[in-house]
């Protein structure tokens, strides 16, 4: 089998190849953070194979829906095709997978078995979605979509909505207790955001 940083090289090539027409809260370096994250987590929670961690999270958003019309089995095909040529067992296969397939938020449902290397992932995933690094996509992927930042009639979905609609809520949808941790202070971060955000977008309103 191929040695282990070898593999991962190949794998950080295919999702920077797979990556370069997403938005830049989708790109190599969520990607990075991505993985970065997971392998802290796996590190600190000591669960978990480590490599099916660290290809889980490299590998978590090829075929993403929203830039990649690929259906489920065309994404498990790239993915497969990939990965077994060099080696990689079935077994390590079946792992990626299941964590690509079932970790979005969006596509919603829990799996109705939780391994610990999908739940390290997902966290990871989701940390990456709160706190300042998590404003900071949303308003780019808004602007990526030509969203409106906020609309005080209520009219048009802004991504003003989606904290509520979905970022706030992801505190408390973490697997394990190393990204409750981190997701507390990135929650109270959004908070004291949108705070400041409607106390800036208020003033004189009545006055007109
Ligand atoms: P997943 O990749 O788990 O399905 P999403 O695609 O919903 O999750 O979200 C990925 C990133 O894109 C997150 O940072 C999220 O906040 C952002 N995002 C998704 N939908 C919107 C939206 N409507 N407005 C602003 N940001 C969004
Ligand atoms: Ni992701």
């Amino acid at each position: 089998m191929i040695e282990y940083e070898n593999l991962i090289a190949e794998a950080e090539k295919f999702v920077g190849l797979n990556s370069h027409d997403h938005d830049g809260g989708h790109d190599w370096w969520h990607i990075k953070r991505v993985r970065d994250m997971a392998m802290y987590i796996h590190s600190m929670e000591k669960s978990g194979d480590t490599l099916v961690v660290e290809l889980g999270a490299l590998l978590h958003d090829v075929g993403d829906s929203k830039f990649l019309k690929t259906t489920l089995d065309e994404t498990n095909r790239l993915i497969i095709d990939f990965l077994f040529p060099l080696d990689v067992t079935k077994n390590v296969i079946d792992q990626v997978l299941f964590i690509n397939n079932n970790i979005s938020f969006s596509k919603g449902k829990k799996p109705e078995s939780m391994t610990p290397e999908f739940m390290i992932v997902q966290d990871a995933d989701r940390l990456d979605a709160i706190g300042a690094i998590g404003i900071a996509r949303a308003f780019n992927y808004g602007g990526f979509r030509n969203n409106p930042i906020f609309d005080p009639s209520g009219k048009e979905k802004t991504t003003i909505d989606h904290f509520a609609d979905k970022l706030l809520k992801l505190k408390d949808m973490m697997n394990t207790d190393t990204a409750r941790e981190l997701a507390s202070e990135r929650h109270e971060y959004m908070e004291k955001f949108l705070r400041q955000f409607a106390k800036e977008v208020t003033i004189g309103r009545d006055l007109k």
